[in-house]
């Protein structure tokens, strides 16, 4: 017999836990490829009208329904009535901050970028660059329906975070707002309708920006709000009094992230700021677990882009690569939720 201390034998649980915790996630990923959120969003449904409609096995739905109820994702009730719960609802078409298309992601090519971890730390190459000789942001403007669910996937994951951001930042004092790498639009559309008096470009590569097209053509903001079409490594829209770089900098390497800086820097009139929003990294040795998101994302970010690409980064690194581009830090708001705003001007 071994004798564990109790201290080994808490490690070796969590251990466990861990190590399956990609067991939930995987549910929900089939969760999603049936589309079950959706259906439950009509109301509670019985499990063979599920299976049914799903076309899966019944014992086999049921199962994982029902872990998936251990968790809060569905309340199951009598004869194996399955509804949504809150938790639920957030992987729903309908919910205005929706992980599915999140969930699509890690079904499809984010998924099997996953599951060549272990060659990415053998080889410090992103699984993009090994198969195909392309970053991920290049491999997607020649997969519209990639880029698709990927703008979809961050203008989502965005609605998480402007709410807290809108409260913190006051954005009146900048009239004229270029959204660098602005995807889909989200965050600037926020802005200006938080502000009328604030008109907006939101640049980013030609297959983010086609598929704004339609939108921009009915478009309630009145002209306010433009797109613009470009690569942030040649040049970016000048005359803006604010440049927002949200979720830019860590899908690069230090070196890529100076570049697209002082791409910026050049754009910019000397009384214009940069403004960067991205999370919190930890410093070495802490294990604080608001820390864990931005853990999570590095993990994803390495996934994806390979040892020396993107990365989460503290203010402290983000000041260093800032100050290599021109810039001066102003202003560090870090927020509740794990994300730093930092503010910088053109240094003198
Ligand atoms: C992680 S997303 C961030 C989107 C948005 N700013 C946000 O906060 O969710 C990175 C964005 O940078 C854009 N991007 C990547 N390379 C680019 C380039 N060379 N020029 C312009 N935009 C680029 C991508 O198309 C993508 O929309």
């Amino acid at each position: 017999m071994y004798e564990l201390s109790a201290e080994q034998r808490e490690a070796a649980a969590v251990m466990r836990r861990l190590l399956y915790a990609q067991l939930p996630s995987r549910a929900l990923v089939v969760v999603a490829q049936l589309g079950i959120a959706d259906m439950l969003a009509e109301g509670p449904t019985d499990i063979a009208t599920l299976a049914e409609r799903t076309g899966t096995d019944a014992v086999a739905l049921a199962r994982l329904l029902r872990s998936l109820a251990v968790f809060g994702v569905f309340e199951e009730g009598a004869e194996q009535v399955y509804a949504l719960t809150p938790l639920g609802e957030a992987l729903t078409s309908g919910h205005p901050a929706s992980a599915l298309p999140s969930a699509t992601l890690v079904a499809g090519q984010f998924g099997a970028a996953w599951d060549q971890l272990l060659e990415t730390v053998r080889t410090g190459q992103s699984p993009f660059e090994r198969s195909r000789g392309i970053s991920l942001f290049t491999h997607m403007e020649q997969d519209e329906e990639l880029r698709a669910v990927f703008d979809d996937s961050q203008g989502r994951g965005l609605a998480l975070e402007l709410d807290e951001i809108l409260r913190a930042i006051d954005f009146s004092g900048y009239p004229t707002v270029v959204d660098v790498g602005g995807s889909d639009g989200t965050f600037l559309r926020k802005i200006l309708e938080a502000h009328p008096g604030i008109s907006g470009i939101v640049f980013d590569l030609p297959g983010s920006t086609s598929l704004q097209a339609e939108r921009t053509a009915r478009d309630p903001l009145e002209g306010r709000y433009s797109v613009a079409t470009g690569d942030f490594f040649d040049s970016v829209p000048a005359g803006g009094d604010l440049y927002l770089l949200s979720h830019i900098l860590h899908d690069w390497d230090d070196d890529r992230a100076v570049q697209i800086l002082r791409t910026c820097r050049t754009a910019m009139s000397d009384d214009a700021t940069l403004m960067v929003v991205d999370l919190i990294a930890a410093d070495r040795g802490q294990r604080d677990e608001r820390l864990h998101t931005a853990a999570l994302m590095d993990l994803y970010m390495l996934s994806l882009f390979g040892g020396n690409g993107g990365q989460e980064r503290t203010a402290a690194q983000v000041e260093v690569l800032l100050g290599k581009a021109g810039f001066r830090i102003t202003r560090v708001d870090a927020l509740p939720s794990g994300m730093n705003v930092i503010r910088a001007v053109p240094a003198a």
